[in-house]
């Protein structure tokens, strides 16, 4: 029996597994637990909020296994992990079709203008049938550049195609075409290369009428110069899932900028995919704990290679 750490209240029956197994305790706030709370543990089950970090791998000389409650694992230090032998498991695959369904919101609502029409309706400034009020843009007309073709990028792309639109894709070492979408939407992990990776440049390189969406991680896009461009009109629109930091502060100049529509990163929040995250968070930890391979681990291969040198 592991002292295993549940960094916030899971609502799935999933948690019943590793209670069944292991000494659990888990964090009943709504915001992240402080940082010393969670060292000092032999499994962690983190949110994307917690910071995993050398200090406190270093700190947590027992720990054997750290699962996350997320596809993305930006928030522990993959190469302390590694060094100490500790497996990083993850949650692929579940959350894919939710977050491209999301992303396909966000482009759908940016380009159509549902948050003008709706304050417009609650305005009571709803007049009548016009010819030429809130007009926007087609999705069936519009190429969208996908950032990232992975899992999540290609079910986006799947779902733009449905939609009439045309998809070109750019990967982690390809020159962005950004010049020819009408839509750029963000689907690449945030790594050391990604960080920044929409700054000034980027946004001026896109066409004045072209929008951004990002339901990836908000430090891929460079925040100020967002909303500079936004301002100055140098691109039509954004759409975020994500910010960064998370949340953005009440007075941060983007959340004043115009034409911008800003979420509280919930492209994975469906009741079943969330549920399903849980599932395979916990066969995560459980697995690492007992010392077999997790079912998704992201550094597996960096373990083994790292077994193999002498
Ligand atoms: C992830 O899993 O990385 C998402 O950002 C949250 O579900």
């Amino acid at each position: 029996m592991a002292r295993v750490f549940v960094a916030r209240e899971l609502p799935f029956a999933a948690l019943h597994r590793l209670r069944a197994e292991h000494e659990v305790e888990v964090w009943p706030e709504r915001l992240p637990p402080p940082r010393d709370r969670l060292a000092g543990w032999e499994g962690l089950l983190t949110l994307l909020t917690d910071s995993i970090d050398l200090e406190l791998i270093a700190e947590s000389p027992e720990l054997r296994a750290i699962s996350n409650y997320a596809v993305g694992v930006d928030n522990v230090d993959m190469e302390a992990a590694t060094a100490r032998g500790i497996p990083v498991g993850n949650t692929p695959g579940v959350l894919t079709e939710s977050t491209a369904d999301l992303a396909v919101a966000l482009m759908l609502a940016l380009m159509r203008r549902l948050p003008e029409g709706e304050a417009v309706v609650r305005a009571g400034e709803w007049l009548t049938w016009e010819p030429a009020s809130l007009l926007g843009r087609d999705l069936h007309r519009s190429t969208v550049l996908v950032v990232g073709p992975g899992r999540i990028g290609k079910a986006v792309g799947r779902r733009v195609e449905g939609f009439g639109g045309r998809v070109i894709e750019a990967g982690r070492d390809d020159p962005l075409p950004l010049a020819e979408a009408d839509v750029v939407t963000l689907h690449c992990p945030l790594t050391a290369q990604t960080r920044g990776l929409i700054g000034a440049d980027e946004l001026a390189a896109m066409k004045p009428d072209a929008y951004l969406v990002n339901t990836a991680r908000g430090p891929i896009v460079d925040r100020a110069a967002l909303a500079t461009a936004l301002r100055d009109g140098a691109i039509a629109g954004a759409a975020l899932d994500v910010t960064d930091p998370e949340p953005l502060s009440p007075g941060d100049p983007l959340l004043g900028a115009p034409n911008l529509l800003v979420v509280p990163h919930v492209a994975s929040a469906t009741h079943a995919t969330r549920a399903a995250m849980a599932e395979i968070a916990v066969d995560n930890l459980l697995a690492g704990l007992r010392g077999e391979p997790m079912p998704h681990c992201v550094n597996a291969e960096a373990l083994a290679a790292t077994r193999r040198e002498p």
